[in-house]
This record gives structure tokens, sequence and C-alpha cells, in this order.
């Protein structure tokens, strides 16, 4: 099948070269000419492991443009552009809207355009408005994603679900045939109205940012008693009904989607009058979590503050295997560490000019080492699995004091002490 695609982001590109394996056609399109160019040339704008040799590897399966009318011959359109910040709050539909006005301008009643964009609540309406102003005649599918930043290309080839909603009755045989585009892929389906689509969305990274702030709270708890969080997640994740995913104390939850949407879905409720009391404390759990990262690290200084002293962030990506630092905990801990009077040196394998660009107050250093100079402590953020082989006795020479907070358990703990330094695990006693 013939398809097209409209926004060469993070999904859009993950989307098409997932689509393309599955011996579809794709033609993707994006106004970002420089973009088109690169991907033309075989190149991805965007950091995901294999992303950029799945798409030399499509080959002909896969062709890039800035025209944003579908070629003839195909007669699904997906629409995979960002519902980024509005003046109204997160998860504005500016964008979507006018890609899928585009859209029903041009295509008639064999069309149906995929939505895989993540929708507010208010978008399937906002939808159906959209194309009773336009007298479109394209059927509308909601078709959101479940992709992780990291391991995405595995995530589209074994999702945990593929979802399909229709937006007004007319779409539900459309909504069908969306599914069977995914033919191939070994997966539980469900199809629904959008509305309850959008919602599954929303919850679901609601639902996982949840289960990070309550095993965060956890391992606070842990620490105050002595227990240990790993073994309590363990525990807890032994009954089928929890599950041990995502009960991994850390820095917070970070990353392009769980804490814009734990918002998102609070500003939601809040504006259908909707008492949601749990749902809001999503977002406040986790930066509470991290004000009590920052004052647990303060009282391990001698004295116990922050003020004038130096500390060496390990890990500025909001989770390893990524160069994106957007919501990432390193950043909020920094800004927390600078409000508290300390000097904050950041380090990262991949994250680090993204950190800069996106802080400019933030120091940056090349190396782990580097950011040690002088530090009196180094706080480790970011699971990268380089940082579990550390030279820590490099690291304790070139250090003012001797305190080493790991807050994603990664580092190794035998040459951290070994190395002479004081070492605090979140959740370990
Ligand atoms: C998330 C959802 O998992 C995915 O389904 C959705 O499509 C997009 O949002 P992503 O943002 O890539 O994916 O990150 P994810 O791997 O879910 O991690 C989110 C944050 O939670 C990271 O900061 C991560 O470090 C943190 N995390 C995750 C924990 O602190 N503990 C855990 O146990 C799991």
């Amino acid at each position: 099948m013939h398809l097209f695609l409209v926004g060469a982001g993070h999904v859009g590109l993950v989307t098409a070269v997932g689509l393309a394996k599955l011996g579809h056609r794709l033609t993707v399109a994006d106004i970002d000419a420089a973009r088109v160019e690169g991907l033309r040339a075989g190149r991805a704008p965007i950091f995901e492991p294999g992303l950029e040799e799945a798409i030399q590897a499509a080959g002909d399966r896969l062709d890039f443009t800035t025209d944003l009318r579908p070629p003839p011959g195909a007669s699904y359109s997906f629409v995979a552009v960002g519902t980024p910040l509005g003046p109204d709050g997160p998860l504005a539909l500016d964008h979507v809207e006018q890609v899928v006005a585009g859209l029903l301008e041009v295509t008639g009643p064999e069309h149906v355009i995929v939505v895989r964009s993540t929708l507010p609540m208010a978008g399937p309406a906002a939808l159906i408005a959209l194309r009773a102003a336009r007298r479109g005649e394209a059927s509308v599918v909601t078709n959101p994603e479940f992709m992780r930043e990291g391991t995405a290309l595995r995530d589209f080839e074994k999702p945990g679900r593929i979802v399909a909603g229709w937006l007004e009755e007319r779409d539900r045989g459309a909504a069908e045939r969306v599914l069977g585009l995914y033919a191939g892929i070994d997966a539980p389906t469900l199809v629904a109205d959008a509305r309850s689509v959008a919602l599954i969305k929303l919850a679901s990274n609601v639902f996982l940012a949840m289960k990070i702030a309550y095993a965060n709270e956890l391992a606070r708890l842990s620490d105050a008693f002595g227990a240990t969080a790993s073994v309590v997640s363990d525990g807890l994740g032994l009954d089928e009904r929890i599950g041990r995913a995502f009960l991994d104390a850390g820095p917070g939850f970070g990353g392009s989607c769980l804490p814009e949407q734990a918002v998102a879905l609070a500003a939601i409720a809040d504006g259908a009058a909707v008492p949601a009391p749990l749902i809001k404390a999503v977002a406040t759990a986790n930066r509470t979590h991290q004000q009590a990262i920052v004052g647990r690290l303060a009282s391990l200084l001698d004295p116990p503050a922050l003020s004038g002293k130096r500390v060496a962030l390990f890990g500025l990506a909001f989770k390893a295997n990524t160069d994106d630092v957007r919501e990432s905990p390193a950043l909020a801990i920094a800004a927390a560490l600078r409000a508290a009077g300390a000097e904050v040196v950041g380090t990262d394998p991949r994250a680090a000019g993204h950190a800069s660009a996106a802080d400019s107050l933030l120091q940056v250093a090349a190396s782990p080492e580097a950011a040690a100079a002088e530090a009196d402590a180094v706080l480790v953020v970011t699971e990268w699995p380089e940082y579990a082989k550390l030279d820590w006795s490099g690291i304790a020479a070139a250090m003012r004091g001797d305190v080493v907070y790991d807050t994603r358990g990664v580092v190794d703990a035998a040459a951290v002490t070994a190395a002479g330094l004081r070492l605090e695990r979140l959740g370990r006693p």
C-alpha cells in the first residue's frame, strides 16, 4: 500500500520506517526543507537508535517531500505533527488542525486521514467540527502511539497494543482498515470511539508517571527506615495486578510525554470541573521528589548546605540512550541546586549540547572527570551504562569533596568506596 505521512519528527519517522518494514511504500512530508533534504541523503534529524540505518535500508519504499498533498494513489494520510505547549496550555491542536484541514481540501470519501499525534480530550470534537466546517469527505481515524524514545523501533514492531479511534459512526470501517495496515504485527488491537482512545493515550502515560512517582516515594520511605527500594518494587511487581515495570526509583520522570501529559490531564480535568486530586498529585509528586533529592544532597555535605558548593551532575539526558533533555530531571535538579546557592557543572555522553542550549546557566564539561574537578559532590542523575564503569580513583583525585549521590543505582559501589568516596544511593541502605 502507498501511504502518505506528514511530520518527519520522532513519531512520524519511526512510524514511517515501521510501516515501510511491513511492506508499505511511504511518502513522508515535512515543511522543513533542510530536514527533508537531509532525510533524502539518509540522515536522521533526531537521534533514535537504529533509525538512520532503517531510513537507509528502506530504499525506494521511503521518499521525502515538502509537498503536503498526498501523492496520487495514496489512500491513507498519517498525521504525526506535534501538539506542543500553546498559549492555552499543553497539547495545542493548531498544527494538527492545519494539516488535517489541508488534507480535507484535497481528498475525497475514499481517503482516510489517520491522526497519530497525541490529542487533548477536546481533540476529537474539534476534528469533527473542522471536517464539518470544511465539508470534508475523507474518513478520520485516530491511532495514537505508545513508543518510548531509545526503543521506539522495537516498540513499533512489538507494541503492547494497537489502538484505532473512529471520529464518528461513519469512520468505524476506516478505523478497522487502519488496523489492517499493521498486518504482520502480533499485538492485541482495540477499536473504539476517538474520545475514549484519546483518554487511553493520556491515561496510559499518566499512569506510568504515577507508578514512577509512587516508586520514588517508596524509595524515600525505604531510606527513612533502612529498607531497599528495588526489593520493595520486586515484591510489589510479583503481584500481577501491579506489575514490576515503571517501579524503578530515580530522579523523577522526564521526557516529552510523561511530565507534559500529567500536567495536561490535570488541566483537562480542571477545565471540565471534574475533581481529580490523584491526577493532579502526579506532577506535584515529581517536583516534591526532586526537591527531596536536592535536600538529601545538601544534608550529606559538610556543613550541610549547598551554598558555595560545587556539584558535578553526571547525566543530563532525561534517561539513558537519548540526547533528549526535554523536562529532564537533571535540568530541574540543576536549577534547584543553583537556587540553593550551588555551582553546577553537568556532563553527559550525548546530551550536553542540547542541555546547554536548554539551560544557558548550565556549565558543561566534556567528561565526568572534568565535571568533577574541584567538586564537593557528584550527583548521578542519568543511568548511562558508561556510569557503571567510571574511573572513580581519577574522579576522586579531581574532586575537592568526597560525596557521591547516585539516584539511579548505576554506579559500581565497590569502586566508589575503594576510591575513598562516600556513596549514598537513593533507596538503598
Ligand atoms: C513515554 C512512554 O513510556 C511511551 O509509551 C510514550 O509513547 C511516550 O512517553 P519516553 O518519554 O520515551 O516514553 O520515556 P520512558 O522510557 O517512559 O521514561 C519516562 C521517564 O520515566 C524517564 O525520565 C525515565 O528515566 C523515568 N523512569 C521510567 C523512571 O524513573 N523509572 C522507571 O521505572 C521507568
